[in-house]
């Protein structure tokens, strides 16, 4: 199986929104072109850059040079790093550097970074003046198959994660994958966590390829004569995945549910880390994702062979698939379930869950036995 794009040009996918319809830009260099892009669509703005203090340091000067090069004065605003920064008083900091920039309503924003700063930066441009285009400049491997896709905006609450945001669409996302060339490992490997969700949910012949092809997509190599280097296309096939399912379903009624594989697990043991990075979110997404394939396995609902496969795939490039994994004391049986509660409400008795009928066939479950997922928890934590 290869990869079947031509190498060079930029990748081009369109986010079907009709009004709010957005192109996503991917390809190596692409951050140079970013002030001749914004220029073309918003000639004579300005721009404010939000970003983190480690991303100014590799790449800010790169994205002030390129708006400058467009004439487009940009005014930097840099948060923490860290998953702490998506909350209130963050929000509160951006926004009123935002208005004392004097970014107004034609102007633009920029979200330079991984997904902390994508979603705070997003949802700031969500409230400032009720509304200020954005633009996704992810720079993370998770930023640029996910977060930065699809509109989702949020930052934290004492509550939970993700707990106060808006739907809030930006108006063009530029994945220029040479910024991942900085991205520690672990922070790639936690991403690629998101891009093989993208074969398990709905497309076996993507994971066939990524299992092939794993090694490549990590090391970053060149195009394959007239193909497109693994890493953009494994970048490509998780947007083109991200984007059909958004314009299907924006809100998450219904299809886009299925991108929450591996998240109810996940998300619990995520949270018994405090959202630390003793589990980055990839990383929980991984471990989640291995305990709904074989829990589904254990449900007859696929075959156990299906299911190690999966494990195995996500064991070879390094991602945790067993509580024995993790870096940290898991929690009981009781605190993990009343994390899954906090994630999930509990209806009845019943959670609901994604699971799968084989490798690239998941469903959205509304009917799991909050019960059968303890006796299966527990067992787990027992095996350790
Ligand atoms: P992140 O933004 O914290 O970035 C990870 C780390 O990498 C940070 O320390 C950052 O400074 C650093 N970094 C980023 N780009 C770099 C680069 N090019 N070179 C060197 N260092 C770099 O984390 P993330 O994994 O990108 O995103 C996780 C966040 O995304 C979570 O808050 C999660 O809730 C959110 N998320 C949102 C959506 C959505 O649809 N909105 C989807 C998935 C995840
Ligand atoms: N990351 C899940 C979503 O965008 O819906």
């Amino acid at each position: 199986m290869t990869a079947p794009l031509r190498s060079g040009d930029p990748i081009l996918v369109n986010v079907g929104l009709g009004t709010r319809a957005y192109d996503i830009l991917i390809g190596r260099g692409l951050l140079a072109s970013l002030g001749a892009r914004v220029a073309a669509r918003k000639p004579g703005s300005k721009a404010a850059i939000v970003t983190d203090e480690t991303v100014a340091r590799h790449h800010l000067a790169a994205a002030q040079a390129a708006l400058q090069s467009a004439g487009i004065d940009a005014t930097p605003i840099i948060v923490p790093a860290g998953e702490s920064t998506k909350s209130f008083a963050m929000l509160e900091r951006v926004c009123d550097a935002l208005l004392a920039a004097r970014i107004e309503r034609d102007d633009l924003v920029v979200a330079l970074g991984g997904g902390v700063v994508g979603d705070l930066a997003g949802f700031a441009s969500a409230v400032a003046r009720r509304g200020v285009d954005y633009v996704q400049v992810p720079t993370t491997l998770l930023a640029q198959v996910d977060s930065s896709v699809g509109g989702k905006t949020a930052i934290n609450s004492s509550h939970g994660k993700n707990l106060v945001g808006a739907f809030y669409q930006p108006v063009l996302v530029l994945a220029d994958t040479a910024l991942l060339d900085t991205l520690p490992e672990r922070e790639f490997r936690a991403g690629y966590a998101e891009v093989v969700k993208y074969g398990l949910l709905g497309d076996l012949e993507f994971f066939e390829w990524l299992e092939v092809n794993w090694r490549d997509v990590f090391a970053g190599g060149p195009a394959r004569g007239n193909l497109a280097a693994p890493r953009e296309y494994s970048v490509l096939k998780s947007v083109q995945a991200k984007a059909e399912i958004v314009a299907r379903d924006e809100h998450e009624h219904g299809d886009r549910m299925l991108l929450n594989l591996g998240h109810t697990f996940g998300h619990a043991f995520e949270a018994a880390a405090g959202f630390s990075d003793k589990l980055l979110h990839g990383e929980a997404i991984g471990l989640g994702m291995a305990l709904a394939f074989e829990f589904s396995a254990r449900r007859d609902l696929m075959s156990k062979a299906d299911a190690d496969r999966v494990i195995r795939h996500l064991a070879i490039v390094g991602l945790p698939t067993k509580i024995s994994d993790l870096r940290f004391g898991a929690p009981g049986i009781d605190r993990l379930m009343d994390l899954i509660a906090q994630d999930k409400k509990v209806k009845r008795g019943a959670l609901t869950f994604i699971l799968a009928r084989g490798i690239g066939s998941a469903f959205v479950a509304r009917d799991v036995d909050a019960e059968e997922i303890r006796t299966f928890l527990a067992e787990k934590l027992a095996s350790r």
